[in-house]
């Protein structure tokens, strides 16, 4: 079986790390991981790469991902989470690759915790989430073999997410505030990165929704976090960034992976605590 070269961008990122760790062991692979050192933004860069190493998959990792950053530097975000999507896409498109296009639940918004499937209209608020939004029309538009693998609050791969945060806070017994009113899915990297991979191997293009079952405020996540840890729970208080009595939830419905029965995600609270089992272990 010939290797299947696959070029992962975003590397050194939360996901690209994991997805790197994770397909590195499999010998069918060859792994390509690039992050700022070769700058998804420069079309010149991009195409070098595709033309040196003929990659048959391009998972795009690579991200302006801080949503408050992103406010302040709207070019830069849509430099990146947009142009840099265009420019993956139209050169995997000339060497018949795949892309597959990491993507957020930023790019929805609503009041009710009825969750958006992959049939519902975006209507992202942030610039983030419209800068990633327009990356993935992009790579819809220009490579017809595409998968955009949309997720939510991810944690497990890195030192710089809401979990270890959160996690520090309890180790150090300090008191800390957290949206009360913001809703989405926890989802662990663990069976983000599963799905990608299997995904990946099938003939399967469009849109995938992939997050934990369930869903949860900033202000339950932190607190599960620090219950199943032994931590005081009551070191997390609630604060709210919208209109009393209304939540903001951007939780995603995994429709296209229950029809097509492709992988089950867990349910979020079983799938955390299996997480902290294992790292404690
Ligand atoms: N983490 C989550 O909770 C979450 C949830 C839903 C969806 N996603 C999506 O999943 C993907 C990966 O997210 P992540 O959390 O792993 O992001 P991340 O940790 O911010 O990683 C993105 C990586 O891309 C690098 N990068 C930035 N500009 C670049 C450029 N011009 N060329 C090449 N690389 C560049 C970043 O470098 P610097 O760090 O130096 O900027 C960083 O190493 C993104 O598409 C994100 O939208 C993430």
């Amino acid at each position: 079986m010939t290797k299947q070269t696959i070029w992962i961008t975003g590397a050194n990122g939360r996901l690209g790390t994991e997805l790197v760790k994770r397909l590195e062991t499999n010998k069918d692979y060859k792994i390509i991981d690039t992050d700022k050192d070769v700058d998804i933004t420069e079309i010149k860069e991009v195409e070098q790469m595709i033309d040196v190493y003929r990659p048959t998959i391009v998972i795009n990792c690579a991200s302006i991902s801080d949503v408050n950053y992103c406010e302040e530097h709207m070019v830069e975000a849509f430099r990146v989470n947009a142009l840099g999507a265009r420019n993956l896409a139209t050169s995997s498109r000339r060497m018949n690759a795949k892309i597959v296009q990491m993507s957020t639940d930023d790019i929805f918004e609503g009041h009710s915790l009825t969750g958006f499937t992959e049939f519902d209209t975006p209507n992202p608020k942030t610039v983030y989430g419209k800068s990633k939004l327009a990356g993935e029309n992009f790579v819809r538009e220009l490579n017809p073999k595409h998968l955009i693998i949309r997720s939510s609050w991810v944690y497990g791969a890195s030192s710089e997410d809401y979990l270890r945060y959160v996690t520090e806070k309890g180790k150090n017994g300090e008191a800390f505030q957290v949206p009360a009113d913001v809703f989405s899915s926890p989802t662990g990297v663990t069976q983000l990165a599963d799905f990608i991979e299997k995904l990946m191997n099938l003939a399967e293009y469009g849109v995938y929704h992939a997050s934990c079952e369930g869903s949860c405020s900033r202000f339950e996540f932190a607190q599960k976090i620090l219950s199943l840890q032994g931590f005081d729970a009551n070191l997390v208080q609630k604060k709210w960034t919208g209109e009393e009595g209304e939540i903001i939830s951007t939780r995603l419905e995994n429709l296209m992976m229950k029809m097509t029965g492709i992988y089950e995600m867990p349910d979020w609270q079983a799938a955390l605590e299996q997480f902290l089992q294992n790292r404690i272990n």
